[in-house]
């Protein structure tokens, strides 16, 4: 089986949040203690991903390689794509073709955050799944801010909307999307919607009508948050101190993921937190390490 590649598409002017985002793109902005593009990076980590593909707009694009490298310090591989300009999410797959050559994918907004309790199984039975695509749904109070699926009474998706003025239902498609390795080909032949984007949603649908498209509800145990507005930004930060601080983890802490997964060896996630230095992620680091040795240890 080919392996699963990811992409993270971390585009757009992020006018939403000006002027924040006037001179750094929005994705690598904090939420709390770590770039927003972690969130969304660590949950193709945690689906077993390791080849991933960034793309970002041209001025924007030198921070990310700044700030990712080559994944090494997680154990993953990141390549680098350029988006000129911002013509809709099934686009990822039109400059993502060369990258993917063929294998089946899995495309992340930068923006979007996901933290649940069954997400890691909910991600790794996507990930194993590579003759459909599986999407989600999610219930939220304002769909018409969003893709928007439709049930019928077994549970079965049988429309998709995208940002409808009259949502036929409340759940909302998180920008978190799994597909097999026909996606570049299904991609290249949409059309541009009235508002000149690749949709996402009309890439989806092809999947649809073709009885290819699993769509399985995120349940109220899991957290897609927004960041988005100055508010739902601080928000999300928010959230994830309350988390953290109760708990001591982390949330997405891509070097904790990657030797979790065995992408990293024990000396390797020893070197990536040296480099962290003297910042309390840095100190986390370490502790995750201590911990694990002092487990093996006792057993
Ligand atoms: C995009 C998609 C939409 C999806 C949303 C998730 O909208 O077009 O279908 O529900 O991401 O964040 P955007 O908010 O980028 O306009």
């Amino acid at each position: 089986m080919t392996r699963r590649k990811g992409i993270v598409l971390a585009g757009g002017s992020g006018s939403r949040l000006h002027p924040l985002t006037l001179a750094t793109s929005k994705q690598v902005m904090p939420v709390y203690d770590k770039p927003m593009v972690f969130y969304p990076i660590s949950v193709l980590m945690l689906a077993g991903i390791r080849e991933l593909l960034v793309i970002s707009t041209p001025e924007d694009l030198p921070n990310f390689r700044r700030l990712l490298g080559n994944g090494s310090q997680f154990g993953v591989e990141f390549s680098y794509a350029e988006q000129p300009r911002p013509e809709g999410l099934a686009q990822a797959f039109i400059i993502g073709a060369e990258f993917l050559r063929g294998s089946p994918a899995a495309l992340v907004l930068g923006d979007n955050l996901f933290y649940g309790h069954d997400l890691t199984d909910t991600l790794a039975a996507a990930n194993a799944d590579t003759d459909n695509a599986s999407i989600f749904g999610y219930e939220v109070a304002d769909p018409e801010a969003y893709g928007v699926v439709e049930f019928d009474a077994e549970g079965r998706a049988i429309s998709l909307e995208e940002k409808p003025a009259n949502p036929k239902s409340h759940f909302a498609i998180p920008g978190l999307y799994f597909y097999p390795g026909d996606v570049c080909e299904r991609a290249a032949v949409l059309k541009p919607s009235p508002r000149g984007e690749l949709e996402i949603t009309d890439l989806n649908r092809t999947y649809l009508d073709s009885a290819n498209l699993r769509v399985q509800k995120l349940g109220r145990g899991t957290a897609w948050l927004d960041t988005g507005t100055h508010d739902s930004l601080l928000e999300a930060a928010e959230f994830v101190r309350t988390i953290q601080h109760r708990q001591g983890l982390r949330i997405a802490c891509l070097e904790e993921i990657g030797l979790e997964m065995g992408f990293l060896s024990e000396e390797q996630f020893a070197k990536s937190a040296e480099r962290l230095g003297k910042s309390t992620y840095g100190a986390y680091l370490r502790s995750v390490l201590e911990r694990r040795q002092r487990e093996k240890s006792s057993k």
